[in-house]
């Protein structure tokens, strides 16, 4: 048995402001459209806005249902609207912001397992990396180069 140690490299920003102007832009997109989140069940609202090529962005919101596994996570709500509209185009980044009515959370809230298996599949498409910006409502933003950073060990196209 050899043990094998996987690592991943990620930056902490103390708050929007210390983010590049584009981000910082894109955070408040993801910001302004967390808002339109309809969570009445678990009333944790995400925004997520995606930075495309020819500086065009697309945006998303979690969608509850009643029938709770129809629901959709902000990310994969804008990265397949991005995908729907915009299938040529290569996507930069992507800012995620959460926020709870119910629980005061102050750690930045990272892609959920499936919401990094999307995003993984149009960083190989695209055999370009994508950024992630997350956050919670305000405060440290968190940044990973890649998807790659929170998602090793993937499971993608080349076993299939
Ligand atoms: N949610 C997201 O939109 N993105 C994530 O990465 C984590 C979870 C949503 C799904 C659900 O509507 C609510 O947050 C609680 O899980």
């Amino acid at each position: 048995m050899k043990p094998l140690t996987i690592t991943s490299r990620l930056e902490v920003y103390d708050d929007i402001e210390e983010t590049p102007e584009d981000v910082q832009d894109l955070m408040k997109q993801a910001i302004g459209v967390r808002e339109n989140a309809y969570a009445p069940y678990s009333k944790f609202k995400v925004g997520a806005a995606i930075l495309l090529e020819e500086n065009r962005v697309v945006v998303g919101s979690n969608q509850e249902n009643a029938s709770y596994p129809s629901g959709l996570c902000a990310e994969r709500t804008a990265v397949y609207a991005a995908g729907a509209q915009f299938p040529d185009s290569r996507i930069l980044k992507i800012a995620i912001t959460a926020k709870s009515l119910r629980n005061k959370v102050v750690t930045p809230v990272p892609p959920c397992g499936a919401c990094r298996q999307a995003l993984m599949e149009y960083e190989v498409k695209q055999d370009k990396p994508i950024e992630i910006y997350f956050m919670v409502e305000m405060g440290k933003v968190v940044k990973a180069e890649s998807v790659k950073e929170l998602l090793p060990l993937v499971f993608d196209n080349s076993w299939l």
